[in-house]
């Protein structure tokens, strides 16, 4: 591991200033530039003995040189020393959506989305790379949310070439990670899309899927209002067989950009208005059909509405309780959601 005393130079062009974070891979420090004065984000990995951490950080270095995006880091170096090997990138500032959501979920249906299209856009952009590029670990803390709410994608560990054949390493994060991640099964663009799912699932009911239970909550459990079009977005996106799913982050951004919750919302506000119209005509229609079977002496039928009325609305009130929430909007009840504070762990990485 990186120490603040002993290794406050890397190669001697960069001098740490703190740790930005770290993940099953390794540290990822801010550096400066000695001469350039310049910040930027140096990632060392872990265990250098056996090699692996250090192809692998070469391998991310490498997913990274060809891709041109302002939402992805670009790499700047690649550094040997004292048998160790540092990545040099773009430093991205920001939180990561990992700690964004911590602090504020459940999000609001509207900001989710814009999340999330932004992560489509990104995984578009992978998708429609020549060869494709499947990322293969979309989750909150590989993605940095800037304070003006931009999205960029960091961690190229993971990333492999769409080549239709299975792979056999098996990279990703219980409960992020697709079926046929877990299964050995063939990689494709449909597994970037299962786990973009499973980030807005969490930013819209606050339930970790890193955590036991170790799945997304599926859109029908989602315990609050949400537009019918997101929560079949989520259900679709989800699905065991990749087939079902969206094919790629292309397909799944003209998905989330036709969601639109506002004008989904005014329409179920307009139903329950109409509902309740169609009550109150229904309770009219009593009165008059009483009327007329009194024979126009009004008092037994007032007193008769009195009492239908106040039954009504008792009966409505209960209703409403029970059912809706305040804006009369449908609840959709989750029963079955549990959620524990063990922390879950990646696939792939030490289970140790
Ligand atoms: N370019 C960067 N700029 C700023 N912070 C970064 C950058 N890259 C990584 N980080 C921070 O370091 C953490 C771990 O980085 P990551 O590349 O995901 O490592 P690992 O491969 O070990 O999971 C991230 O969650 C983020 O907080
Ligand atoms: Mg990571």
């Amino acid at each position: 591991m990186l120490n603040n005393n002993d290794n406050v130079e890397a190669a001697g062009r960069y001098r740490m200033l703190k740790k930005l974070g770290e993940g099953g891979m390794g540290e990822v420090w801010l550096a400066e530039h000695s001469s350039l004065h310049a910040l930027f984000a140096v990632k060392k990995a872990y265990g250098e003995k056996d090699g692996i951490a250090r192809r692998c950080l070469r391998c991310e270095a490498e997913r990274m040189k060809g891709l041109n995006n302002r939402h992805i880091p670009y790499p700047v170096d690649i550094l040997e020393e004292d048998n160790s090997t540092l990545l040099v990138m773009e430093y991205v500032e920001g939180i990561t959506l990992e700690e964004y959501i911590r602090k504020n979920a459940p999000l609001d249906e509207d900001e989710a989305l814009a999340i999330l299209r932004q992560i489509c856009g990104i995984l578009a952009y992978l998708h429609s790379e020549s060869p494709q590029i499947v990322y293969r670990d979309i989750k909150p803390s590989n993605l940095m949310i800037s304070p003006d709410g931009e999205i960029r994608l960091l961690d190229f560990g993971a990333a492999v070439i769409a080549d239709g054949k299975s792979v056999e390493d098996a990279f990703g994060t219980e409960g992020y990670a697709a079926p046929e991640q877990l299964n050995g099964g063939i990689i494709r663009c449909e597994t970037d899309v299962y786990s973009a799912a499973a980030v807005f699932s969490y930013m819209l009911s606050a339930a970790d899927p890193s955590r036991p239970p170790f799945h997304p909550v599926k859109g029908k459990e989602l315990g609050r209002f949400i537009s019918r079009s997101s929560i079949k977005l989520i259900d679709s996106c989800l699905e065991e067989d990749p087939d079902r799913r969206p094919a790629n982050g292309g397909a799944l951004l003209e998905l989330v950009s036709g969601i639109k919750p506002g004008r989904e919302r005014i329409c179920e506000q307009f139903k329950g208005h109409l509902y309740r119209l169609f009550m109150w005509m229904l309770v009219a229609a009593g009165c008059i059909m009483l009327m007329l079977r009194y024979g126009g002496d009004p008092r037994p039928v007032l007193e008769i509405s009195v009492i239908i009325m106040s039954l009504a609305a008792l009966v409505w009130g209960i209703i409403r309780d029970e059912f809706f929430d305040e804006n009369g909007f449908i609840l959709q009840r989750s029963w079955n959601i549990m959620i524990t504070e063990k922390k879950g762990r990646g696939i792939g990485e030490d289970q140790s």
